[in-house]
């Protein structure tokens, strides 16, 4: 068989790209700039193997295309809500994620924007680089303490736990936490978690919450204004699972009105559009969909995918099939 035809829809990290081009017949993406749709259609009727990210929309209409080369779908990251899964099947692709490689950065993430809204360290360096710090005073700057406190958890799966784990060992914090499925018991037990019937149970309880649930047509505005009214006014609401579990307009009204101390984000509804209002809030921490960016990760992140492209061309179960 000739080599499989593989295209990468943007730059990934040169140890990985080398590693491509040493082994199959790849087209890269060297000015990284996002494909049109025309041009994702060209790619799924032109290559074996389509390996996007979070930034295509890999939707029934691309993978519509006729005639229909590609039969992978390797997508580079662990969520895959932005492809058509039900759409994929249909016209008999197989598609694959990389789970587990992206937890721990992820979750350090998490924690960044949990300690960084808590402690106003966004606000603190816009000050301090406005030149407008006065000095040391006990009233300055008061944010809120984080040890001990209550942090719940929407999603209690690989980076819900190694969230838990942080937050509990670093910082002695109780965890609560909701899972629509059964919980790993020795994950559970390992940090006293406790589990909660329901996502307001939760919400209501919590002095931090975090989103951990994937992103899904279920889950879309999971946390709309009718959840945010049932949180505690001093707690905060941190986002690094999907920008679109968050109903963003109900999310700036929560924010103005006080329902909610703050927010950390690093997902958006419409990205990478945010919106002016609430990029226009001091209490919130925003930051460009970071969860996995370090170097370590997203070299991992594409070897994840490279060993999935391997297997499937070679006649076995790709280790990270989701479709
Ligand atoms: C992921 O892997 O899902 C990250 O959010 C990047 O897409």
């Amino acid at each position: 068989m000739s080599e499989p035809r593989i295209l990468v829809t943007r730059r990934w990290p040169d140890q990985v790209e080398r590693h491509l081009k040493d082994t199959y017949d790849v087209q890269l993406n060297a000015d990284d700039r996002p494909l049109t749709v025309a041009e994702l259609q060209a790619a799924f009727r032109d290559y074996d193997a389509v390996l996007p990210t979070v930034s295509d929309r890999i939707t029934a209409e691309v993978m519509g295309a006729e005639p229909l080369k590609a039969r992978l779908v390797g997508n580079f990251g662990v969520g895959f809500n932005h492809i058509d899964v039900e759409a994929a099947k249909v016209r008999g692709l197989t598609v694959t994620n990389t789970p587990d490689v992206l937890t721990d950065c992820t979750a350090d993430l998490a924690m960044t924007l949990l300690l960084t809204v808590a402690r106003r360290a966004g606000e603190g360096e816009r000050h301090l680089r406005a030149s407008e710090w006065t000095g040391w005073r006990p009233t300055h700057m008061m944010g809120t303490k984080i040890t001990d406190k209550t942090l719940g958890l929407v999603g209690f799966g690989r980076i819900g736990k190694a969230v838990a784990r942080r937050a509990h060992y670093g910082f002695g914090m109780k965890i609560i936490y909701y899972d629509a499925y059964p919980a790993d018991p020795d994950a559970v037990a390992a940090v006293g978690a406790e589990s909660c019937s329901s996502v307001e149970e939760v919400l209501k309880r919590a002095d931090f919450v975090s989103l951990h649930c994937p992103g899904s047509a279920e889950n879309r505005h999971l946390i709309n204004a009718e959840r945010l009214s049932v949180m505690r006014p001093h707690a905060f609401l941190i986002n690094t699972a999907r920008g679109d579990i968050v109903e963003e307009a109900a999310l700036v009204a929560a924010l103005k009105a006080g329902t909610i101390a703050g927010a950390g984000l690093d997902v958006y509804e419409n990205e990478p559009k945010v919106s002016t209002e609430l990029a226009n809030l001091e209490n919130v921490v925003l930051l460009p969909h970071l969860g996995s960016a370090t170097e370590e990760t997203r070299v991992a992140m594409g070897m994840r995918v490279a060993r999935n492209v391997r297997a499937f061309f070679a006649g076995e179960p790709p280790p990270d099939r989701v479709a």
